[in-house]
């Protein structure tokens, strides 16, 4: 049986199907490398010494999805990952984010109901949840107030799923909530490659420790928080991806249902812990000021990870110094790979997402 996998050359995709691959997991990836590259798919080899089938396709496109599943008759579950993430650029493109987040998830979902594919796990998001309802977050919290188009793709295709469930109930699928992915493969091969300059945090802070970057922006000192800046619940990727597996063991297991967990840690730190972290456990400096706050930013957002650990038998288990230290070795792999010399740029900071 395989495990079709979209967006499998992406970040966290990519990580999940070095874990699939590990335990022994037939996988399919499908990619259109839109926000990854062809590279990746080499370094799964390297790590995992195990091969998988690939299709460079767009999910959108319904008659090669097609022809995936009819070359594959024994595919028996999707992960998708496919979608596009950039918050910031969400609020220029939405229709590019709704078209490609929503309409992808819908071709891919009508193409499973037609060869009678139905178990689906879906990467989703803590964004889901907007403003917090009350901290730490559990699945139960009220979802809703979104701030910007990706938040709202996650939200809608949350929507979707729950009403096809509610249509079929032979359908098994798990919704995931990331909170914050950070981290890289231990190996240095695959990790977050942002476009451009990042907007989250952690590759920002690498960055700026490898001299690409002047000095970080702390977006905001006067928050609610113990030392004034925003608290966040980071998450190693190796440790989300393994989630993913045990979320698959579930719904091979449970036979029919919907499921929603948080994939967090249930531990929160702020930006200057972060940054703290990250210089002790690289022996860089990271330079930094204070800015004023991001628009859209809420003070604190952790979870609760007590459903997954029940049902899932799964737990974070990587910690910040795992964190920091994997994403500075991926940059290091990457700079000493392409030997870029070292610019430093002025980031003008951009307000507002
Ligand atoms: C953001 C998205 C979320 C997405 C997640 C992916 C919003 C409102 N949410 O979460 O939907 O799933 O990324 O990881 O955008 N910070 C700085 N300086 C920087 C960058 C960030 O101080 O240059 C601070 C932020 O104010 C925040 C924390 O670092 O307090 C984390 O920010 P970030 O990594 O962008 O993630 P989120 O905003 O939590």
């Amino acid at each position: 049986m395989s495990i079709l996998v979209t967006g499998g050359a992406g970040y966290i995709g990519s990580h999940t199907v070095v874990e699939l691959l590990n335990i022994n997991e037939d996988v399919i990836i499908i990619d259109n490398f839109s926000n990854s590259k062809p590279d990746v798919l080499e370094c799964i080899r390297k790590i995992t010494g195990k091969d998988f089938k690939f299709y460079e396709i767009d999910y959108l496109d319904k008659k090669s999805l097609e022809k995936v599943f009819e070359e594959n008759e024994n595919i028996e579950s999707v992960i998708n990952f496919a979608g596009y993430k950039a918050v910031g650029e969400s609020v220029q493109k939405p229709i590019e984010y709704y078209m490609n987040n929503i309409s992808g998830a819908l071709v891919l979902l009508d193409t499973m109901k037609k060869y009678g594919v139905k178990k689906f796990v879906f990467s989703s998001s803590a964004t889901v949840y907007g403003e917090p309802e009350r901290i730490p977050l559990t699945e139960d919290c009220k979802t809703g107030g979104t701030t910007n188009p990706y938040g709202t793709t996650k939200l809608y295709i949350e929507q979707i799923l729950k009403d096809l469930y509610k249509s079929d109930n032979t359908w098994d699928i798990a919704i995931l909530r990331y909170f914050n992915p950070v981290g890289a493969h231990e190996s240095g091969l695959i990790g977050e490659e942002p476009q451009g300059i990042p907007n989250n945090l952690m590759p920002y802070v690498a960055r700026v420790a490898a001299g690409t970057l002047k000095e970080l922006s702390v977006f905001g000192n006067d928050y609610n928080t113990s030392d004034g800046t925003g608290v966040r619940d980071y998450i190693h990727v190796v440790d989300l991806a393994k989630g993913h597996i045990k979320a698959l063991e579930k719904l091979n297991r449970e036979k029919q249902g919907l499921f929603i967990y948080n994939l967090g840690t249930g531990v929160g730190y702020s930006v200057l812990d972060m940054v703290k972290a990250f210089e002790k456990s690289t022996g860089r400096k990271v330079p930094y000021k204070i800015a004023p706050r991001r628009d859209g930013d809420i003070a604190t957002c952790y979870s609760n990870p007590k459903k997954a650990k029940e049902e899932l038998g799964w737990e974070a288990v990587k910690n910040l110094e795992d964190m920091c230290k994997d994403s500075w070795k991926f940059i290091e792999n990457k700079r000493n790979l392409t030997q870029e010399p070292e610019k430093i740029q002025e980031h003008n900071v951009e307000r507002g997402t």
